[in-house]
């Protein structure tokens, strides 16, 4: 089927709102946030309901044309984005964002595929409740880009990650069968849990159109606290510290190095640094109680009294009100943005056992200094799930191909060190088509056996995403 035989057949099914195919419009569902990737595609195709999904997988399987989907394209490991063949066609479920039901009584809320993750948050606050998944992109990123990346972000270590939240889905399989598991049941052992298969599936399996969200209680007060640390090993005594005192209050902990901090101050507007004096590494704590008047202030005056006597906390300072707690979270999820600034740089979203984060960092600093003197260490992240975002930048001032054709043996040293530590490539971000070789070299072969097995089961074409997780299609 031609391009032009392929629009009239997609439009019979969206109707013309439901098309995207002028270049210009086209653009921006072309290339990532950060513009590392960029591909081109035959149309774009915008289904409002999940029946029209069905519809143009099923065209697009008859036909044998691949399909990329896709929601607020914030992911930072290409998923999202096309290849460049100009053939396949980029499946957007930003039309199919209705909240269909929240069940205060069973705590869940179920919801289409291209809702924003801001208005779920929004909807759930307003019913009297919580949904806890919280990250930087979350103005845009949508609950199908979540559940396929199963995402992360700032509160994983007191509710988990996407795949802890969810309850049920429903997914277009690649020949357009929906499977309708939509239930909001906590109990149900019947076999195998299938909506595993496609969370953190990146696409590559079928296209998530809705889901049961699991709700928490509304959270009634917070405390949050800017803290100062002499190295990465104090925030690891500290974290053990605030957890004794405060258990499941702990809602946040995220470590940053003061390059990270710099790269805020240098370019974010409006951020200003806590202290005066300049420290090596900060966390930003954050407790919450669904009490009012929970002595959270208190019991975080006390962890930190305890740790400056410990020599594991050098300064600290408490929001007084919501602007500060505004400010010290601009501080750290600024540093995404800061970092795009300083040219080129080289994610690296790993994770390795927390005790063993200082160890990890020590070594991988001192030899990525040796080898590739000037370079900017940003490492930052999610230390209670010993998520590190151990990102590189550019030396100042530095030739940016000069940088980038270092690439490959910069993310070896990172990756090594990363399998050394027993840890994983990949915390929360995904594979994408960034890390695809790597996944295919340090991901274990039985283990990549078993997804290959499922891949070619559920889409034998190779339709579904092709190119991203995996290196043989
Ligand atoms: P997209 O980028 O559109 O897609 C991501 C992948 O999911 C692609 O493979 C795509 O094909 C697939 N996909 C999308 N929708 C569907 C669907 N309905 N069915 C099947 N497959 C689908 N991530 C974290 O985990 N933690 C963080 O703390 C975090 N912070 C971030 C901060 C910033 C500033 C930015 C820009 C990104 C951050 N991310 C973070 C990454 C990103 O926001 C998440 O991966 C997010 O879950 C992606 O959602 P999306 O809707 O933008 O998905
Ligand atoms: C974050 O936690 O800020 C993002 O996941 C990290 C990133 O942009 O690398
Ligand atoms: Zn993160």
């Amino acid at each position: 089927m031609n391009v032009h035989n392929l629009r009239h057949a997609l439009e019979a099914i969206v109707g013309p709102a439901g098309l995207v195919c002028d270049p210009e419009r086209m653009a921006s569902y072309l290339s990532d946030w950060r513009n590392a990737y960029r591909g081109k595609a035959a149309l774009v195709v915008r289904p409002a309901t999940t029946v029209e999904v069905a519809a143009v997988v099923r065209l697009c399987h008859e036909q044998r044309i691949a399909v990329v989907p896709q929601g607020g394209n914030t992911g930072l490991c290409g998923g999202s984005i096309p290849d460049d063949s100009g053939t396949q066609v980029v499946l957007s479920l930003t039309r199919l964002n209705r909240i269909r039901e929240i069940d205060t009584a069973n705590e869940t809320i179920t919801v289409e595929a291209g809702v924003i993750l801001q208005t779920l948050q929004a909807a759930a606050a307003e019913a009297g409740r919580l949904f806890p998944l919280s990250l930087g992109a979350q103005g845009s990123c949508t609950v199908g880009g979540n559940l396929a990346t199963n995402a992360g972000g700032t509160a994983v270590l007191r509710y988990g990650n996407m795949r802890d939240l969810t309850l049920g889905l429903e997914v277009v399989l690649p020949d357009g069968q929906i499977w309708n598991g939509l239930r909001g049941l906590r109990k149900d052992n019947t076999g195998d849990d299938l909506k595993h298969l496609f969370i953190g599936s990146e696409g590559t399996l079928g296209i998530i159109t809705a889901a049961v969200l699991k709700l928490y209680p509304a959270v009634c007060s917070v405390t949050t606290a800017w803290v100062a640390l002499p190295s990465a090993e104090a925030a690891i005594e500290l974290i053990g510290l605030v957890r004794g005192l405060c258990g499941d209050r702990l809602t946040g902990f995220e470590l940053m190095s003061r390059q990270s901090v710099e790269f805020v101050l240098r370019h974010v507007t409006g951020c200003s640094d806590p202290f005066d004096q300049i420290h090596p590494w900060y966390v930003l704590i954050e407790l919450s109680d669904t009490q009012p008047e929970a002595p959270l202030n208190e019991l975080l005056e006390t962890g930190m009294g305890q740790a400056l006597e410990r020599g594991w906390v050098t300064d600290a300072v408490l929001a007084g009100n919501q602007a500060q707690v505004a400010a010290l979270w601009a501080l750290r999820e600024g540093i995404s943005e800061a970092q795009n600034h300083e040219g080129p740089s080289l994610k690296h979203d790993i994770s390795v056992p927390v005790s063993l984060i200082p160890a990890f960092i020590q070594a991988t600093d001192n030899r990525l200094l040796d080898d590739f003197p000037g370079v900017r260490i940003v490492a930052y992240g999610h230390v209670g799930d010993g998520n590190l975002h151990y990102n590189i930048s550019k030396p100042a001032g530095s030739d940016d191909d000069a940088f980038t054709a270092q690439r490959a043996a910069i993310t070896q040293i990172i990756y090594d060190a990363t399998t050394r530590f027993h840890g994983s490539i990949s915390a929360e971000h995904g594979i994408g088509q960034a890390k695809r070789e790597a996944a295919q070299h340090y991901k274990d072969p039985l283990e990549l056996q078993l997804m290959r097995t499922l891949k070619t089961t559920l889409d034998p074409q190779g339709l579904m995403n092709p190119g991203k997780l995996f290196q043989w299609l």
